[in-house]
């Protein structure tokens, strides 16, 4: 099947709506498995709250498997601070549908720059983004808790 294919059947099957309390257990749950170097609960409990917090349901069966966070910074940055699938649906477009979410809301703001952190060694996620025009920006020492480096990756935004 090919890569429209495949996107267009999952467009219909899943929807992005905001997180609510009763997630909580499996956006832990897809954390600890997807950053197994992290803090994976600790980091989920900060960012619960904040305003930009989507998950990714499966129409049918309501069940979650993945979600995104993301702060905006007064007028200037929409930052990406955790996006992740669960391992058993990864490579359906569910990452892009999650993505494109992030960049829709920005769009509808004076906004022209999505920034984000990524370990160097993850390159699904490297390659990911750069499905969606992201480039390297730099490189940050010692960004995580364990001191691994991350890159900055930056999309700048064509406003109308
Ligand atoms: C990165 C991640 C979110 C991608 O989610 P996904 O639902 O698999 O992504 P999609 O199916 O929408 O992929 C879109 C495109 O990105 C690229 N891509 C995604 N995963 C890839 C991989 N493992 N290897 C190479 N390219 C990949 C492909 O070009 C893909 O298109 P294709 O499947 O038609 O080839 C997912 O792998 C993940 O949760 N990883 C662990 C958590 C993480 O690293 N998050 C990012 C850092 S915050």
């Amino acid at each position: 099947m090919d890569r429209e294919a495949r996107h267009s059947m999952s467009e219909s099957e899943i929807s992005i709506r905001k997180v609510q309390k009763k997630d909580y257990k499996k956006v832990i749950k897809i954390s600890i498995d997807s950053f197994p170097e992290e803090d994976a609960e600790e980091i989920i409990t900060r960012l619960f709250e904040i305003e930009h917090f989507y998950v990714a349901e499966l129409g049918e069966e309501d069940v979650v498997v993945g979600f995104v966070a993301f702060r905006i910074y007064s007028i200037k940055t929409t930052h990406i601070m955790i996006l992740a699938v669960e391992s058993a649906y990864r490579r359906k477009g569910i990452g892009s549908k999650l993505l494109e979410r992030v960049i829709e809301i920005t769009e509808m703001l004076p906004i022209n720059l999505i920034r984000l952190e990524v370990r160097l060694t993850n390159t699904s996620a490297i390659t990911f983004y750069e499905e969606y025009g992201f480039k390297i920006a730099g490189t940050i020492e010692q960004y995580y808790d364990d001191l691994a480096d991350a890159y900055l990756m930056t999309r700048k935004l064509e406003k109308k």
